[in-house]
């Protein structure tokens, strides 16, 4: 016989739901075997169309209602989020039956200091793909990883990476609404909030499944 499920104390409970929700996207940050860590963007390009590709999520601020985001200005993505477009974030959990979808609208950083701190405390190596001489997605006859050859393999210091900065820019997804969805066997949970701006308050409410 299936054992019924046990169910968590957020089941029924707004508040508790929300924390929770705020709980699985801030663990993305420090937890790279969450599965936060590595949510599906969603954006649309100039022909309508949606466009959905991973990143790595850096920095989660609940003050802020702030998610970053870090990318090479040359990518296509960056053509999409310049002008404070809607975005969404995308967040499946298997072992805790959570999907989270966030919306908003992405602030575009490739100078001043919110994109400064991000390169500087990025790691050489993760920087190292800036390196790439053409921009992410060219059409290329052989197979390459794009990079100069001399750095292929090696992690670059503070001096080479200095004349690749300018290919590095900070994604600020600006948190407006964030949907819960909890599956279980006693009945699946949905729930969404979204930030009253007039009221500088979360709002949130159950939803029918
Ligand atoms: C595990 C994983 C992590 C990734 N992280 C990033 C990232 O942090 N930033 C980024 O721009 N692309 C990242 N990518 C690559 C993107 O998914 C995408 O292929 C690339 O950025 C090109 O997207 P675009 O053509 O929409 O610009 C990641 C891909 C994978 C599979």
């Amino acid at each position: 016989m299936n054992q019924p499920d046990s169910l968590p104390a957020y089941y029924d409970d707004l508040a508790l739901s929300f924390e929770e929700a705020w709980g699985h996207i801030t663990a993305g940050v420090t937890n790279r075997n969450s599965p936060s860590h590595m949510p599906v963007i969603g954006t649309v390009d100039a022909f309508g169309a949606p466009q959905m590709r991973i990143m790595i999520l850096r920095n989660v601020s609940r003050e802020e209602r702030t998610l970053r985001f870090h990318t090479d200005t040359r990518s296509t993505k960056t053509e999409q989020l310049h002008h404070n477009v809607a975005t969404s974030v995308l967040i499946y959990d298997p072992a805790a039956k959570v999907q989270i979808r966030i919306s908003g609208k992405t602030q575009f950083s490739s100078q001043g200091d919110v994109a400064n701190t991000a390169w500087s405390t990025s790691t050489p190596f993760a920087r190292r793909c800036y390196m790439a001489e053409a921009a992410p997605g060219t059409p290329i006859a052989e197979p390459s990883s794009g990079l100069p050859t001399w750095i292929e393999g090696k992690q670059p210091d503070e001096a080479q990476l200095a004349d690749y900065r300018e290919n590095f820019a900070a994604l600020l997804v600006k948190v407006e609404t964030i949907e819960w969805l909890y599956l279980a066997n006693a009945g699946h949970r949905r729930a969404r909030w979204y930030w009253d701006a007039g009221q500088n308050v979360w709002a949130g409410c159950w939803l029918i499944p």
